[in-house]
């Protein structure tokens, strides 16, 4: 690894993403150990005029429970602590980012006992409306300078844009000022433990490779679902809705890897050039293949506007022209204030061939991929129901993370993804392309919404969705199977 001076700038230091994700993240990589006292400063950076010790108290209550923690803990907080220092100053002002270039070459020449080089990375904890402004900033003030070699990258996150034309111009703009390799695109779900496996599963197992195609597989669905709606963020959701919110980022990210080629390596240039061709072979959205939603009750939030039609929830259909899914429908699923909180992979295989047992009732396989809560993946099978008849049943292969690997943390995606972007690894981060092929698909119906073309349904908060959603998907061939529901097993 690496050793040298790290400066790590959070910018939009009082927002609500770098205390709720970002500074949370690097406490538990400095708790770990990945962030070296002697050679860590982190920066806070801001308009607020307040202290080092204001910014502390602010995020502190976000990092640790003070009751609850051992004496330890808190020893360890309070280092952490100590590693932060606060500058304010403005987006667009020159003398702000002076003074935090000073600020950052003052904590590196005092490190200089410490041989290596200098590293730089800036969190854009920020609207993407002040990127361009901010990176010019970070391009012309703050980059790393130091003789013994080093780097500047910078960590940016959604909303990139709001549709092709505007991502591209934001792709421009920072383009303009730093490289690829040096940008960060965070979707987050690509930390998530069970993504990151999607990988391994489909290619180390000798299990999956023959099976993983059109031949065998009917449909695919990958839903998120919350149980809770845009409570105190309606500005902005209003802004984006379900579509770019979720299902253009996420829930495409992890249709990449559902349904991608075999990269040459694991380098993240053969993993995300397997990424842009699906993406590159999705068709043309039609528009009997999407449902859109918005739950009562949505435009009683102050802040968004009374007659809005932005969508809630979402089920939309994808086809992939390739050879593997010519004719498997792969049905994207996102809604807010529904029953239930959860986000999973659902691979629905066809019916047996031939079936001796009548058993089409009882369902087909599934391979269920869980990503939350209760990560897990389990086999929906057909098994002879145990006793002196000769019945099948419903029953299921489980491998639950919380009893198999009991005592083992699962890391927050953000920490996982910091950590990279201090490794310089940019598998799990969106490439410029990549982002391009994704609003190429979007949008155009994300455009007819916006005239007011295409409205959604109304649904009552804490269902399903609406019910011309369950429809769609049966339309496109999903089987639901009655009677069997899968139950987390209890530790
Ligand atoms: C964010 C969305 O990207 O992801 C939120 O903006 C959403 O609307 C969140 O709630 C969900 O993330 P997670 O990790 O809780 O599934």
């Amino acid at each position: 690894p690496e050793t040298g001076c790290l400066s790590i700038v959070v910018l939009g230091a009082s927002g609500d993403l770098a205390k709720k994700k970002t500074f949370p993240a690097l406490f538990n990589l400095f708790r770990q150990g990945f962030l070296q006292p002697n050679e860590v400063h982190i920066f806070g950076y801001a308009r607020t005029k307040i202290s080092d010790d204001e910014l502390r108290n602010r995020i502190r209550g976000y990092l640790i429970n003070d009751k609850s923690s051992s004496p330890e803990q808190l020893e360890k907080l309070s280092k952490f602590l100590q590693l932060i220092k606060y500058v304010s100053g403005s987006y667009d002002s020159e003398e702000g980012f002076q003074l935090l270039d000073k600020e950052i070459s003052g904590h590196e020449v005092s490190r200089n006992s410490v041989v290596g080089s200098a590293r730089r990375l800036f969190y854009l904890a920020l609207p993407p409306s002040v990127y361009p402004s901010v990176c010019k900033m970070i391009r012309n003030h703050c980059t790393n300078k130091s003789d013994l070699g080093g780097w500047t990258r910078i960590v940016v996150e959604k909303p990139f844009g709001k549709d092709l034309e505007s991502a591209e111009q934001l792709s421009n703009q920072i383009g303009e000022l730093f490289e690829e390799p040096q940008i960060y695109r965070i979707d987050h779900y690509l930390g998530k433990e069970l993504v990151q496996n999607l990988l391994v599963l489909r290619f180390a197992n000798r299990f999956f490779l023959p099976l993983w195609n059109r031949d065998n597989i009917e449909n695919v669905q990958i839903v998120f679902r919350e149980d809770f709606g845009t409570e105190g963020r309606g500005g902005y959701f209003d802004e984006y809705g379900i579509i770019r919110d979720i299902i253009q980022n996420h829930l495409l990210q992890v249709l990449c890897l559902v349904a991608m080629e075999k990269p040459v390596s694991l380098k993240p240039e053969h993993i995300r050039d397997e990424k842009v061709k699906v993406l590159q072979s999705v068709l043309p959205i039609k528009d009997e293949e999407v449902i859109l939603g918005q739950y009562e009750g949505y435009r009683d939030d102050p802040t968004v506007p009374d007659q809005s039609n932005t969508p809630t929830f979402a089920t939309v259909v994808l086809r992939i022209h390739n050879e593997r899914w010519e004719g498997v429908p792969f049905i994207l699923k996102a809604g807010k204030a529904l029953n239930s909180r959860k986000a999973e992979i659902r691979v629905q295989f066809k019916d047996v061939p031939g079936d001796i047992f009548k058993c089409k009732k009882q369902g087909r396989n599934e391979f269920v991929i869980r990503l939350q809560p209760l990560e897990a993946m389990y086999m929906k099978l057909t098994v002879k129901h145990p006793g002196l008849e000769m019945s099948t049943a419903q029953s299921e292969l489980d491998l639950s993370y919380g009893q198999r690997y009991q005592g083992v943390t699962i890391p927050e995606a953000y920490e996982r993804l910091i950590l990279d972007t201090i490794r310089g690894d940019q598998q799990h981060f969106v490439r410029r392309d990549e982002l391009k092929a994704a609003w190429e698909i979007f949008t155009p119906i994300l455009h007819r919404i916006d005239n007011g073309e295409f409205n959604p349904l109304p649904y009552q908060p804490g269902s399903r969705g609406p019910a011309e959603a369950d429809e769609l998907l049966e339309k496109a061939g999903y089987v639901q199977t009655h009677g069997y529901i899968w139950i987390p097993p209890t530790l």
